[in-house]
């Protein structure tokens, strides 16, 4: 039966109807308690739920429909290896790759810790070499740049990672990420770079991904042009993969491939020896570090009660706005220039994990499953959407991520930062009332006449829902925590929705059709299957490249 037909989603419907008509302004006057009432810490992670249009019953409610659901045997299927990725025939078992702890994770029988820990380890050697300069290029050089190309999973985890954690970086050692077809983006990393001192890292899971195998071969031979020596390849370049065949064709010598298995999906492999480039950057005991917070965050994930779960309540609230209060979208905004790209990495693990619209049995979904999420670093975006955010027409719910602590103390600049995350979150609740406003401008001395023209545009309705998640500092521990958070958030909500959140099919007709497309590049005329817009476009790229 779809979730849709259950009581509980029927008594959610009806709760809804009967909540959207309280304002969350009351409901604070209502209960002095409630930000404590409404909030929870685990990991080192702190998360304030109290500005979103909830009670108890809302949340007894929500409870029960993950119940419904079936959650906990889920949970506990994913932690047995089974194979929840039903349409790939898939275990999905990254929290293994993280476990630091004492927990028996097997695959079909196996057990999967000693290739993982052997994996680790040499990570740690390989990073330790490269960091310390015992690993040298062909002339003889030490490492000074790491290029990781990658695309997708094998890209934008490590690089939301490094990026978050360039406090913890070794001065001297530079990681560059190229992901992108478009020559420019190789084009200008390598322009800065010199090839002896240059280390490429080739993260794909696959091995076959276009773009990923085009710029490295691009890199290949712009190695090569530098170097002479088909030999210097092997130590200037290591792969990251699951095909050791394709690895091996490439050119590079499988002694320098780091391997990961199918049973970790591309959009939850960072935690693999996909996150070789942040181990290279960081050194491994802060990969480590990464690793245990985000192996703490499964441990509360898995035994913590439903209702002090901070990845289930995150999912629910998710769900209350997208299914009984009709938000299409989810805004993710970190207080911390470090989290600039959070937003893009969540992108994909929420979109491309519930971005689904049938069940796990191919049954039609007639509600509303993943929603687009999207974001950006404040106070930035404050100047750009949150216009839209505080008064447009729709409904978008809001993640604030706060470090309470910066790693570059500068002047005021903290404080200012951290009181306008509190700022956004409380103006969104709040908003402001007519009389607020009127007596705003009164004091502002606006003649009436103006002072009724202006009235409409600056009344705030308020009432818009907001998660705030703080920590002391973004640390390793604190970023793995966190990052597991999400995980774990993304898949309570596809227990609910009943999808298979680790599948991706949607991304595979436009890479077939691409070959397609490239195949008409060569001919003459298009094939007669291609579509006259798309024959129009192919013939105004050749004038384009032909004049
Ligand atoms: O975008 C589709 C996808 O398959 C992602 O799931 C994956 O992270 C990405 O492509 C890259 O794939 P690979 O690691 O095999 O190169």
């Amino acid at each position: 039966m779809l979730i849709n037909q259950t009581s509980a989603w029927k008594a959610l419907q009806a709760h809804w109807a009967s909540m959207a008509s309280r304002h969350m302004r009351d409901l604070f006057t209502a209960d002095a308690q409630r930000s404590q009432r409404f909030s929870l810490s685990a990991c080192g992670l702190h998360l304030d739920y109290s500005k979103n249009l909830v009670d108890r019953e809302t949340i007894r409610l929500l409870l029960a429909l993950a119940e419904t659901a079936d959650l906990a045997s889920w949970s506990q299927r994913l932690l047995a290896g089974d194979k929840v990725n039903s349409t790939e025939g898939r275990a999905v078992l990254h929290m293994a790759l993280r476990n630091l702890g004492y927990r028996h994770y097997a695959y079909e029988g196996r057990d999967v810790m000693p290739d993982i820990l052997s994996v680790l380890s040499r990570m740690r050697a390989f990073s330790d070499d490269v960091r310390s300069g015992r690993w040298l290029g062909y002339t003889g050089q030490p490492i000074t740049d790491i290029v990781s190309i990658g695309i997708g999973g094998s890209n934008l985890g490590p690089k939301m990672v490094c990026e978050a954690l360039q406090p913890y970086q070794q001065e001297g050692l530079r990681v560059h990420f190229v992901s992108n077809l478009d020559a420019s983006q190789i084009s200008q990393t390598l322009k800065l770079l010199n090839a002896a001192t240059t280390l490429f890292v080739i993260s794909s899971k696959t091995f076959t991904t276009q773009e990923t195998l085009t710029n490295a071969h691009s890199a290949r031979e712009w190695l090569l042009q530098q170097l002479y020596d088909e030999a210097a390849v092997k130590r200037h370049f290591v792969a990251v993969s699951t095909n050791r065949q394709a690895v091996a064709q490439f050119g590079i010598h499988t002694a320098n491939m780091f391997e990961f298995w199918d049973w970790v999906g591309g959009r939850y492999s960072l935690w693999s020896a996909i996150g070789l480039p942040i181990a290279l950057a960081i050194g491994m005991e802060g990969f480590e570090q990464l690793l245990f917070g985000a192996h703490e965050m499964d441990e509360h994930f898995v035994q913590a009660a439903p209702d002090a779960n901070m990845p289930v309540i995150l999912a629910l609230l998710g769900i209350w706005y997208i299914n009984f209060g009709a938000a299409h979208s989810h805004a993710v905004i970190p207080y911390s220039q470090h989290l600039a790209s959070l937003p893009a990495f969540l992108q994909q693990l929420d979109m491309e994990s519930n971005g689904k619209r049938v069940t796990r049995d191919g049954e039609s979904i007639d509600y509303a499953t993943g929603p687009v999420v999207w974001g950006q670093a404040g106070t930035d975006a404050q100047h750009s959407f949150f216009q839209l955010i505080h008064q447009g027409t729709c409904l978008t719910p809001c993640d604030f991520i706060l470090p309470l602590r910066t790693h570059y103390p500068l002047g005021k600049h903290h404080d200012q930062l951290v009181a306008n995350c509190l700022a956004q979150a409380q103006a969104l609740m709040r908003g402001r009332t007519e009389q607020e406003a009127l007596d705003e401008m009164r004091q502002a001395d606006l003649d009436e006449q103006s002072l009724q023209m202006l009235l409409p545009h600056r009344v705030f309705p308020g009432n818009r829902p907001s998660n705030m998640l703080v920590m002391d500092q973004l640390t390793p521990y604190t970023l793995g925590a966190l990052i597991a958070l999400y995980e774990h958030k993304v898949f309570v909500q596809g227990i609910i929705w009943g999808v298979d959140s680790f599948d991706q099919w949607g991304v595979e007709l436009g890479k077939r059709l691409a070959g397609h497309i490239l195949q008409n590049f060569n001919e003459l005329s298009c094939s007669p299957d291609v579509d006259s817009s798309t024959a129009a476009l192919i013939r105004r790229y050749h004038l384009a490249i032909e004049s």
